[in-house]
């Protein structure tokens, strides 16, 4: 079964809605971590609960939407081994699956229509990871997570 993990916040709430129908119809199998309904909530708290998610690999990979987009990318790639990608247009969809191995993608709400945002989603779960060179990459942004922690305040050295 295919599964996906999606959360938003009150800015995105619409826009997830219209993707999880898009999937649903598509044979998906939905994590829907919230909110439920367009009350306003604080990003952080939604960005959190789908990065934590896909880093704890209950799921391999999650869309997450909040008005711009800004304010999850900015939260979810606080965690290591996340790969989130603010999308607005298909070609970054697929660049950033083939190139950057996206795991997270973002999008706008306020910022893009529905039927483009399905077109974006289908485009970035259909698209695979092209490795080789990119994996080299890829491994250099790992190690910055290492490095990171090995340096951090009150860790063993
Ligand atoms: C909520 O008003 C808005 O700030 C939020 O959805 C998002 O766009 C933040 O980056």
């Amino acid at each position: 079964m295919k599964k996906i993990a999606i959360a938003s916040d009150h800015g995105g709430f619409d826009l997830k809605e219209s993707v999880i129908a898009h999937l649903l119809n598509d044979g998906w199998e939905i994590d829907d971590l919230g909110p439920s309904s367009e009350d306003s909530v604080d990003y952080p708290d939604y960005g959190v609960k789908l990065a934590e998610a896909i880093a704890n690999k209950k799921v391999e990979r999650g869309i997450v939407i909040c008005g711009t987009g800004v304010g999850m990318s900015i939260v979810v790639n606080r965690f290591p081994g996340i790969r989130g990608t603010l999308c607005s247009d298909v070609y970054t969809a697929k660049m950033c699956r083939e190139h950057n191995d996206s795991n997270i993608l973002i999008m706008g709400g306020r910022v893009i229509g529905k039927g483009l945002a399905s077109e974006i989603v289908d485009t970035w779960l259909s698209t695979e990871f092209e490795g080789g060179r990119h994996q080299r990459r890829l491994d250099k942004i790992n190690e910055i997570d290492a490095n990171l922690k090995s340096k951090s305040p009150g860790q063993a050295r």
